[in-house]
């Protein structure tokens, strides 16, 4: 499909490229000899003494189907060069695309399957921890535009009324199920139920009207949850004690809030791990020199990525996490220095200094300063099943700075993601590991307890599991 797109807007280039010099000096006499052209020849004459023509008639021939291939080969070049240069990145790996190992006949796809079928899951935590969640990047959720969300075990409508303001409902409607997500229409606050009109009202679920009925009992409504849009992201508080309020909230990024920084590229990831794996990461410190040292054009393949042709250049990561303390213990803070060496030596504009606030289970701000300036990677880890997580990060950095620096930024991110992902993809949770006396296993266990906060009596454990996760 992207080969298909990229080639229509070449050919579209190329189009666009006749069209522009069909009107030129040489061309043009020639056709405009012809009436009904006036158009082209009121063009022609507008700018037959234009010196661009004349400077362009000069070189080129444009008789000659050469001088069209080439002019070709410069559109798409430059429509590259745009892409490159100034579109930021959205990188996108499903299930299956990468972070398995491929064996024989076997695709990825194939393998994903297997593994999910074959692997030893253990013995989990409960599989939806409280806290809060992100839902969808602002951006991605429009004026009067509804989605479709399965997250949580919840299947929810998302949508943002007419005001601006974001609000998440179940998806299904009391009345006979309707879909809302499924053709359901933003009308003022509320969502109109595709089905039979009936409308709901965003911020607390309530029925406020049925085209075909003047009285509405007390008990139409739709379950509302409550959603907080800050730093780019809609967030969800999720709670499994029914009832229980936010009794904290993700900080906000002053600098996102303010657009000192400019959104700069996004990647989205879906795994397949319990959620708790993903940011035990961030106390693994040992972990950053088995799965993160070889230099990011090794690639993402754990088993070929020491390969001696990249042996030059390595990343050199030095590490530390620790809880916070009350009233912020659902903060756990990583302080993460990266230095990356070639031949020996230190290039220090590539240095980074990170610290990863790992706020409650779901989401991470990687704020770093850099050679260039600061900027923040933001990342929200939301199960979709209770053993698919999706992982989305976004980087910000100062508007000023060029885009393609954002994305060399993201794409160095995002490389190191899809090896952890390689590991995640394949590992079992051991809810027992065989720690070794160390400092580094020891942070290990101090993220467990850490991280069991968000876990209360009624938060959903693993039942059972799919005879099969085919897709
Ligand atoms: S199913 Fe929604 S109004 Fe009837
Ligand atoms: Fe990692």
């Amino acid at each position: 499909m992207a080969l298909y797109a990229y080639w229509k807007k070449s050919v579209i280039g190329f189009l666009l490229c006749i069209l522009t010099f069909a009107v030129t000096k040489c061309v043009s006499q020639k056709v405009l000899e012809v009436p009904l052209l006036e158009v082209g020849n009121l063009w022609y004459k507008s700018f037959s003494t234009s010196s661009i023509i004349s400077f362009f008639s000069t070189f080129l021939d444009f008789y000659s189907i050469y001088t069209y291939i080439c002019l070709t080969a410069v559109c798409v070049a430059m429509y590259y060069l745009y892409q490159l240069f100034c579109v930021p990145l959205n990188r996108i790996r499903i299930l299956g695309d990468i972070g398995y190992v491929t064996e024989g006949k076997f695709s990825m796809k194939d393998m994903a399957n297997i593994v999910q079928k074959s692997r030893m899951v253990g013995e989990v935590p409960p599989v939806y921890p409280n806290g809060w969640f992100g839902l969808t990047e602002s951006f991605q959720l429009k004026k009067s535009e509804t989605k479709n969300i399965q997250v949580l075990g919840l299947q929810l409508a998302l949508f943002r009324d007419e005001y601006g303001e974001a609000h998440a409902v179940d998806a299904y409607c009391p009345h006979l199920g309707a879909n809302f997500a499924a053709g359901g229409r933003v009308v003022g606050d509320c969502i109109e139920c595709p089905f039979h009109g009936w409308q709901f009202r965003g911020s607390d679920g309530k029925c406020t009207k049925i085209p075909y009925s003047e009285n509405i009992p007390e008990m139409a409504k739709v379950k509302s949850y409550i959603t907080k849009e800050m730093n780019g992201w809609i967030y969800i508080w999720h709670h499994a004690e029914e009832g229980t309020e936010p009794y904290w909230m993700p900080p906000e990024i002053e600098e996102i809030q303010s657009g000192q920084w400019a959104y700069g590229g996004r990647s989205e990831h879906y795994i397949n791990a319990h959620i708790e794996e993903v940011p035990e990461n961030g106390a693994d410190v040992q972990h950053l020199y088995n799965v993160h040292t070889p230099f990011m054009t090794a690639g993402i393949d754990l088993r070929h990525m020491w390969s001696t042709v990249w042996s030059f250049a390595s990343h050199v990561w030095s590490a530390k996490w620790e809880a916070q303390k009350a009233p912020n213990e659902h903060i756990g803070v990583l302080n993460l220095t990266h230095k990356l060496r070639m031949f020996g030596k230190t290039i220090t504009p590539i240095n980074l200094d990170v610290q990863a606030n790992q706020i409650g289970p779901g989401i991470v701000y990687l704020e770093f300063s850099s050679f260039f300036g600061r900027g923040v990677y933001i990342q929200s880890v939301t199960p979709v099943e209770p053993l698919v997580q999706k992982v989305v990060h976004n980087v910000y950095i100062d508007r000023r700075l060029p885009t393609i620096l954002s994305k060399f930024f993201m794409v160095s991110e995002a490389i190191q993601v899809e090896r952890d992902i390689m590991i995640w993809n394949n590992k079992r949770y051991l809810n027992k590991p065989l720690f070794v006396k160390s400092a580094e296993d020891s942070l290990l266990s101090k993220h467990r307890r850490w991280y069991s906060q968000f876990y209360s009596e009624h938060s959903p454990r693993l039942k059972f599991q799919k005879d099969t996760l085919e897709w």
